[in-house]
């Protein structure tokens, strides 16, 4: 019989003074589940320790206390540490056999003799002397202790190693039960759309997220995390790591790619693959296009590794190629199915860079207008991670509009962007930095097209630098000259047509437009702003 409550149960089981209660704790912390210990909750139960329960009531009806609480446990997976003598009743250890992992810990009586004397507890059954009662109670429950699934002798290991080995063991049996638990207790999860974004401390169990899956990861990781990362990046099967940046989207170094990546996804089944992207938006974009074209589309699940790529690009759909110096020529819009924001991966993202995020921190909250917080946003985790869901439900908000960018809706993302890429590209401007400053011409656009009022201009123009700290730093940039200035202007994948493209203006907080202006206005406005040489 299966007992559908205990499919994905750890049970640790073995003699005093093993260690159950500290390996069950550990375990449970690591694979995120509960941790339950029966002697605690049969003295709870009672309202009286488990050693005067003993004394009053005899070990039969303590055994029968025993199988009553494994019977009455509710559904959800949990570490059990139970009862040294809990699974000598011959009943009890076949229901857990039946439906739990039971493990059966074991130690050497010299061992188990040190740590009893350590610990202080009161065993009654070992009682007067530990010493000599506890080879006679091992002889007594061999045959049980014997029959369990898997026997495993702390001697030499610590309890941490001890740990490890078992949460290995209880994902290799339980992956896709212990994706659930995971998800339900450590981490808060939404849905938009068809995506589902997991804001979570941790990173993710790679057993969870498929098992046929494809690493594309960011190399810097291999080293910018420390050993916890490269252990965790080590834990894919099939893996590829790839140099972030701009060079990595170029259209003419794909097939390269594409040549590798067919050869290491060979062993894996195409119906069941799940690309994991693991890095900033240069790998995002790259791994998620790579995904929607591979065998005409495989899942995705992306892990940002930068804050700019977990407030923004890693959402949306998005995922684009340069082709030479003009930027996302090459596009599929593709929503991610999964979307794990963990923090501790976005802490390792050194400050300098962190900064990169605040220019598409500001340009989504003018957009949306919501005054996400009244303190300055800092390039520090403890600010971005408190704004990042504020960011990204509004960031979804205009996605949802209009996720495949039909209705001109989504278009509105691209504030800040027209002149940002000409930035970006011209001065090697990191991208959020770049979007900034094209927030700024925008601003100033705006009003002189008379669509933002000069108080309201002054207001986002505070909000850009007290805010976010996002201060104009056009005349730190060398001019542009003008012909470069066009080319890559009339370049832009939002040309309206050969002379005019589709632009992003802003009204007021909360009130952006998207209009058709001239390249030629465009340019005139670029040099009012002193951003190129001449006219
Ligand atoms: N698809 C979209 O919707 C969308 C939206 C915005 C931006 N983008 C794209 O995103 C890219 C910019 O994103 P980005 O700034 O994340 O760039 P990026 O991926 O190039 O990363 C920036 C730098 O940070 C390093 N890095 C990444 N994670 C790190 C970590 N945890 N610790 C230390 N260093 C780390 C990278 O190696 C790289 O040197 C651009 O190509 C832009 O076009 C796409």
């Amino acid at each position: 019989m299966m007992v559908a409550g205990y499919l994905a149960m750890l049970v640790l089981s073995g003699p005093p003074g093993v260690g159950k209660t500290t390996i069950g704790q550990l375990c449970a912390e690591r694979l995120g589940i509960p941790f339950v210990d029966s002697d605690q909750e049969i003295a709870k139960e009672a309202g009286s320790s488990v050693a005067e329960l003993l004394e009053r009531e005899g070990e039969a009806a303590l055994r029968t206390r025993e199988h009553k609480l494994i019977a009455a446990l509710g559904n959800e997976p949990c570490v059990l540490a139970v009862g040294g003598g809990l699974i000598t009743v011959d009943k009890t250890r076949q229901l857990l056999k039946q439906c739990a992992l039971l493990i059966g810990l074991e130690a050497s009586v010299a061992v188990l003799c040190s740590r009893l004397a350590h610990s202080g507890m009161l065993r009654p059954l070992l009682q007067p002397d530990p010493q000599s009662a506890l080879p006679r109670l091992l002889a007594e429950r061999e045959s049980a202790y014997r029959d369990v699934h898997v026997r495993l002798s702390i001697d030499t290991l610590s309890a941490q190693q001890v740990a490890e080995i078992i949460c290995h063991l209880y994902r290799q049996m339980f992956p896709k039960l212990h994706l659930q638990a995971k998800q339900s207790h450590d981490s808060q999860r939404q849905v938009f759309g068809d995506s589902e974004v997991f804001f979570t401390n941790e990173l993710p169990d790679p057993c969870s997220l498929g098992t046929e899956c494809l690493l594309i990861h960011d190399e810097i990781l291999e080293t910018a995390g420390g050993g916890v990362l490269r252990e965790w990046l080590s834990r894919f099967p099939v893996r590829y790591a790839v140099p972030a940046g701009e060079p990595l989207k170029d259209l003419a170094a794909f097939p390269q790619h594409v040549e590798q990546l067919l050869q290491l996804a060979s062993p894996l089944t195409a119906s069941r693959l799940s690309v994991v992207a693991v890095g900033g938006g240069s790998v995002g974009d790259f791994a998620g296009f790579f995904a929607s074209v591979f065998k005409r589309g495989v899942s995705l699940v992306h892990i940002p590794s930068t804050w700019l790529a977990a407030i923004d690009s890693a959402h949306g759909g998005k995922n684009a190629l340069n082709v030479g110096k003009m930027k996302n020529q090459i596009g599929t819009i593709a929503f991610a199915r999964r979307i794990f924001l963990s923090r501790a991966l976005l802490e390792i993202q050194p400050k300098e860079r962190a900064q990169d995020a605040l220019g598409e921190l500001a340009k989504i909250a003018i957009i949306d207008g919501n005054d996400w917080t009244t303190a300055p946003i800092l390039p520090e985790p403890e600010s971005l991670w408190s704004v990042l869901p504020s960011a990204v439900a509004a960031k979804y908000r205009v996605v949802l509009s209009d996720p495949h960018e039909r209705l001109g809706e989504r278009q509105k993302l691209n504030l800040g962007h027209t002149v940002g890429h000409v930035l970006e590209t011209v001065h090697r401007l990191p991208h959020g930095l770049a979007v900034a400053q094209g927030l700024h011409f925008a601003l100033h656009f705006s009003m002189k097209r008379g669509v933002l009022g000069a108080s309201d201009l002054q207001q986002l123009l505070d909000l850009l630098t007290s805010r976010y700290g996002l201060f104009d730093r056009r005349r730190e940039l060398p001019p542009i000259p003008q012909a470069q200035f066009v080319q890559l202007l009339t370049q832009d994948k939002k040309r309206a047509s050969e002379s005019s493209l589709r632009f992003v203006l802003v009204r007021g907080l909360g009130d952006v437009i998207t209009t058709e202006v001239t390249i030629a206005e465009l340019v005139a406005e670029a040099a009012r702003q002193e951003y190129i040489a001449t006219v």
